[in-house]
């Protein structure tokens, strides 16, 4: 089949602006599974794990004209549950064909949404399982839910090769009730997913259910506060950002937006424009995996450990937002397509949120011998969005600045993992009766291939260090930034310092700015914390990546993901320790960075029933990418803006 043809299929292929990095349609899922379908003759044995755009090559992506033609490809997972076997393929929607079929042995792809819902119900319907319910009173089957997780890797026979899930138990008191305050505590059903069949159900010994009401909707809520007055968000000339297809621009900022059902938002070619010329800052920015380690011994909690990009598929579970509840004011949704396991296409209808916010000052200064005072607001661009991961849920949040910073904050919230208490809490903190909530971290790992005025870039690290007393120190009072070039891989391995002002700085010697020097990005760190897993820990070994904060290795297309391509049940090594095992150089190349953080969670009963926001994250900033303070050229407020004084 020729390109009109394809064309013919997909009308959207005729919108001028599309471009090679936008997020697959609907029409190209379908066609994209049919093709493998037909070619393969796979039946209803086949699950679909993955089906995301195939990502050009950046030549492709750098000379892209609006108008040009565009090879569009994608990037398949396919599971036979009846081998167990998983294939990698690669559909060309252009040609109408499969243009490569791999088999996977020994991998686990992601757990899909519908393996979940199918094991719940094999579950309940399981003699023993049911059992082990009646042990503990419990009869009526629909206030049962279960939760099906991924197991992790722990060296066991019996686990390898077959593919697991693990499953933790809840019990609501009514059907709206919320379930997470009653665990089922110590009842561990194992679902073989292949054959959608109960393998055993564990049952660690009875502990009584936790029976307070742990609940937040308005049904349970007695009374609201009476004093919150309207606030409104006005923009009566509509907001200030453009959206063209998928390229967002918005003032001097400029970028695209792409979406994976891994990763889920994908930002793509960062730049700023800068006296008429688009200055690059990033290739491409995501969160490529995140890791829940859990700090419970004991036999149904050791094992959580879940990461939610790798082996979950964190953006197959994007929430569709609501304006006025999670988003306040002129926003421009993004609808997102994923895949079912059986290879549907699902619509998420408002799935990215991107709007402007009021962000207090930019910068001002008064003059108060000439009675001068200048004051200029900042406003940033938000895009975002949010997921639901069983209990949790996190909202992924990149802010543009005018200042040219780039902040990416990651909002927590959602319900607290607990364990029925059956003696002094141990591993976590009481925060209702019987109610344990269980001490854990959330890891982030977001990757981040930069491009500052263009791919060569180089890494520094930068701390503060104080000059010893002596002639070039006589008072005591000198201190320096001291920079160090990261010249290999094993030298960009590091850790936050927080006491020396550590942080990192992309540049690009090849640009200098107006007072010679290479113009720079650094990644300024926040909060953060490392894990408390023990080194020969499962967890440790399978995501490798949490022992650093910093990496930085030289651009590869297949390093995507820090703990791997395929996470689930794998017992560990590969993606970033393994990647850097070879010490690659990293001087004046095509880099990308990996920024490690993680969120210390050790729960208050304040978390519970159900968690104001926590945000962790980082920022961007350019540092000596600008002359001078690229915030300058900000209009002042207008006179009649509305500052409405109290008399
Ligand atoms: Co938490």
């Amino acid at each position: 089949m020729t390109t009109t043809q394809a064309v013919a299929r997909s009308p959207q292929d005729l919108n001028q602006f599309r471009h090679p990095l936008d997020p697959l349609t609907i029409s190209e899922v379908a066609t994209a599974v049919a093709i493998a379908r037909n070619d393969k003759h796979l039946g209803r044995h086949y699950r679909f794990a993955v089906v995301s755009l195939q990502e050009p090559d950046k030549s492709v992506v750098h000379s892209f004209q609006p108008g040009d033609p565009i090879e569009r490809q994608v990037f398949l997972v396919i599971l036979d549950n009846d081998t167990g076997i998983s294939y990698e393929a690669i559909v060309s929607l252009n040609q109408d064909c499969l243009i490569s079929w791999q088999p996977m042995p020994g991998i686990q792809p992601r757990i899909m949404t519908d393996e979940v819902v199918e094991a719940e119900a094999a579950i309940k319907a399981h003699p023993d399982f049911q059992t082990a319910l009646a042990k503990r009173g419990i009869t009526n089957l629909d206030l049962v839910m279960v939760d099906p997780w991924v197991p992790g890797h722990f060296g066991l026979a019996e686990e390898e090769g077959v593919r697991l899930a693990r499953s933790l138990c809840w019990l609501r008191s009514s059907p709206t009730d919320n379930a997470y305050a009653h665990p089922i505590e110590n009842l561990v059903p194992i679902v073989d997913l292949n054959k959608m069949q109960v393998v055993r159900v564990e049952d660690h010994g009875v502990v009584p259910v936790p029976s307070s009401p742990g609940n937040y909707g308005p049904d349970f809520i007695k009374e609201y506060r009476q004093d919150l007055k309207p606030l409104q968000i006005i923009q009566p000339e509509g907001p200030s950002f453009t959206v063209e297809g998928h390229l967002v621009r918005w003032q001097k900022w400029q970028f695209r937006v792409g979406f994976c059902p891994r990763e889920g938002l994908v930002l793509h070619t960062v730049g700023y424009e800068d006296n008429g010329k688009l200055r690059p800052i990033l290739y491409r920015a995501s969160l490529a995996e995140m890791v829940v380690p859990y700090g419970d011994p004991r036999p149904n909690h050791f094992r959580k450990n879940a990461f939610d990009v790798g082996e979950i598929g964190l953006g197959t579970l994007t929430n569709s937002l609501k304006l006025g509840c999670d988003c306040l004011g002129e926003i421009h949704y993004f609808d997102a397509v994923v895949a079912d396991s059986r290879g549907g296409s699902i619509l998420i209808e408002n799935a990215i949120c991107l709007h402007e916010e009021d962000y207090g000052i930019l910068w001002k200064h008064v003059d108060w011998r000439i009675e001068d005072t200048q004051v200029r607001r900042s406003r940033r661009l938000v895009i975002s969005f949010i997921a639901s991961i069983d209990n949790y849920e996190y909202g992924f949040f990149w802010y543009f600045y005018q200042d040219g910073t780039i902040q990416c904050e990651i909002k927590l919230t959602g319900i607290l993992l607990c364990a029925a208490l059956n003696n002094t809490p141990q591993y976590g903190t009481l925060v209702a009766p019987e109610l344990n909530a269980l001490n854990h971290q959330h890891t982030f790992c977001v990757r981040l291939d930069m491009s500052v005025d263009g791919e060569q870039n180089s890494v520094y690290e930068v701390h503060t260090e104080a000059i010893p007393l002596g002639p070039d120190n006589p008072y005591g009072n000198a201190f320096v930034a001291k920079k160090t070039l990261l010249a290999s891989e094993s030298e960009a391995q590091q850790l936050i310092d927080p006491f020396s002002a550590r942080y990192w700085q992309i540049s690009n010697s090849n640009v200098l700015n107006a007072l010679g020097q290479p113009v720079s990005y650094k990644l300024l760190p926040g909060d953060n914390v490392l894990p408390f897993a023990h080194p020969d820990s499962s967890i440790l070994k399978r995501a490798g990546f949490m022992t650093k904060h910093f990496w930085a290795t030289p651009y590869h297309p297949a390093e995507r993901y820090p703990a791997g391509e395929y996470p689930n049940q794998h017992p560990g090594g590969q993606g970033l320790p393994k990647w850097t095992e070879g010490d690659r150089p990293l001087e004046n190349t095509d880099l990308v960075v990996w920024y490690v953080f993680g969120h210390h969670h050790i729960p208050r009963p304040e978390d519970w029933p159900v968690m104001p926001v926590a945000y962790i994250g980082f920022q961007l900033k350019p540092a000596g990418f600008f002359d001078c303070n690229p915030g300058l050229d900000v209009p002042p407020s207008p006179k009649h803006s509305t500052c409405h004084a109290q008399p």
